[in-house]
């Protein structure tokens, strides 16, 4: 049982870390000047969120509602056409050489390059082809992750995860990719959040395909581990070329892993014990399984899993990051998996109620670096109203960040989420990530840049890089 072992180790992390992470000592710092010329100072997306008109399973969620009658998707808006990114993915590369960005986190949508099973939408292929040309001739190197929330409807009428060819069919996928764009990608991201996809879509079904099932949800998040490691071979065996030139590897692979810093609400042992075990499930099984193969997921009262898949077994060139916060945990008879999450009143939070925890991004920054292997900061960034609060959020992560990499850390690349306000998933247009201002309901879908645009600009600057001037 590692996680019990972890119990009091967990507590001491939880503690202050003093002087060096004071506000003042944030403000001091001239950003950007602790980070690599070949950092890759970044944004991220994913298609579904921005591109509009995908076609995928969750366009029919968004139809929906939960068993209270609130809608799936913030007032029953749809996503629609979104950011508009499909058509006016040129605005988006221009957003990203205003902000001095030099490396890009996009995805590509499954159900728009294979609308029916074994049909391939060429048009579709050709579309992000240009789109990717593009990005490399802005000097902007893409991160393609290969799944991010959605699936193609014919795959959810499959059962989705639960499908038994759900892995082959996404390696096949993953195939196709590494074959139309393995000359112009080289970094790749298999999938995005595992432990999002068993907690949120199978546990608390607030995402597609909504079910509450904890026996079924450790099933597919078991999957997640064999559908990555299928991708992460299906695309070594197809993209074969250095799209950076022959002194790169051609394939540089990883998944986006969803970490939260696991804090105790109390020093009670069930408390700690509960932290521990959270702890494992949420952040460490992944870690584990890509370096051992060891596929455990363990839910006391519900069943076991433990299985070893080869192909798993050093399946990270990078471990990927999505860092936003902080939750606390305690033990809670009547939740269904006994330990419950929460967010106190009074922390540092956004707009979702997700605590903020700068100290707990260079902690988990730090522990990624036990596995030996370069880490890219997938995700991370604030949903809130107050551009004031992202402007923070946006500077204090970058000062721990530089800490961490001073400190050791190999940390090459930093991917903010994300480029301009888009749809939310069950937020909708409601919640605000953008360091662009995006209104849904402009004709031009016009990307206005924040503050933050600018904090994101100093940065750059201080790394030595020189924004465009011109406005998207
Ligand atoms: C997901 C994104 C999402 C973001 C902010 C992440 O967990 O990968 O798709 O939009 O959080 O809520």
């Amino acid at each position: 049982m590692t996680w019990a072992v972890s119990a009091l180790g967990l507590l001491a992390a939880a503690g202050c870390r003093g002087p060096e992470f004071t506000q003042a000592a944030i403000d001091r710092a001239m950003l950007g000047a602790g980070l690599p010329s070949t950092f890759w100072l970044s944004v991220a997306t994913s298609a579904y969120q921005t591109e509009g008109n995908t076609n995928s399973d969750w366009e029919d969620w968004e139809l929906g509602k939960f068993p209270d009658g609130t809608p799936h998707v913030y007032g029953g808006i749809p996503s629609g056409r979104a950011d508009g990114s499909w058509d006016l993915w040129a605005k988006d590369i221009a957003a990203m050489e205003y902000l001095g960005a030099n490396g890009y986190r996009m995805s590509l949508e499954w159900s728009k390059l294979e609308p029916q099973e074994g049909q391939w939408d060429e048009a579709a292929f050709a579309h992000y082809r240009e789109q990717l040309t593009a990005l490399r001739k802005a000097g902007i190197e893409p991160l393609v992750t290969v799944q991010h929330i959605t699936l193609p409807k014919w795959v959810a009428a499959h059962g989705g995860w639960e499908w038994d060819g759900f892995v082959d069919a996404l390696a096949r996928h993953a195939a196709k990719l590494g074959e139309h764009y393995g000359d112009l990608v080289d970094n790749w991201c298999t999938i995005n959040e595992p432990n999002a996809i068993f907690t949120v879509a199978y546990v608390i079904g607030r995402w597609a395909p909504g079910v509450t099932d904890t026996a079924r949800g450790m099933q597919v998040y078991a999957r997640t581990l064999d559908a990555h490691a299928a991708v992460a071979k299906a695309l070594r065996a197809t993209d074969t070329v250095a799209a950076r030139g022959p002194e790169h590897p051609a394939t540089f692979i990883g998944l986006a892993h969803n970490m939260v810093v696991q804090q105790p609400a109390s020093s009670s042992p069930l408390d700690l014990l509960s932290t521990s075990y959270g702890d494992d499930v949420v952040n460490e099984m992944i870690l584990r399984g890509a370096a051992t193969g060891n596929i455990d997921v363990l839910m006391p009262g519900q069943a076991e899993i433990h299985r070893f898949n080869p192909d798993l077994k050093g399946s990270f060139d990078y471990i990927g990051l999505n860092y936003y916060r902080r939750t606390y945990v305690r033990v809670d008879a009547n939740w269904g998996i006994a330990v419950r999450s929460f967010t106190p009143a009074g922390d540092w939070q956004t707009g979702l109620g997700w605590s903020i925890d700068v100290e707990g991004f260079y902690d988990t920054l730090k522990r990624c670096a036990k596995y030996g292997l370069p880490v890219l900061v997938t995700e991370n960034g604030a949903a809130t109203d107050d551009d004031n609060l992202r402007q923070q959020y946006l500077r204090a992560h970058i000062y721990a960040l530089e800490r961490a990499i001073a400190d050791g850390v190999d940390v090459r690349g930093y991917y903010h989420w994300t480029l301009a306000d888009n749809f939310e998933l069950n937020d909708g247009f409601h919640q605000k990530c953008g360091l662009f201002s995006l209104d849904p309901n402009d004709p031009a879908l016009t990307r206005v840049p924040r503050g933050s645009a600018e904090t994101f600009r100093e940065i750059a600057r201080g790394m030595g890089r020189t924004p465009r001037d011109v406005l998207p």
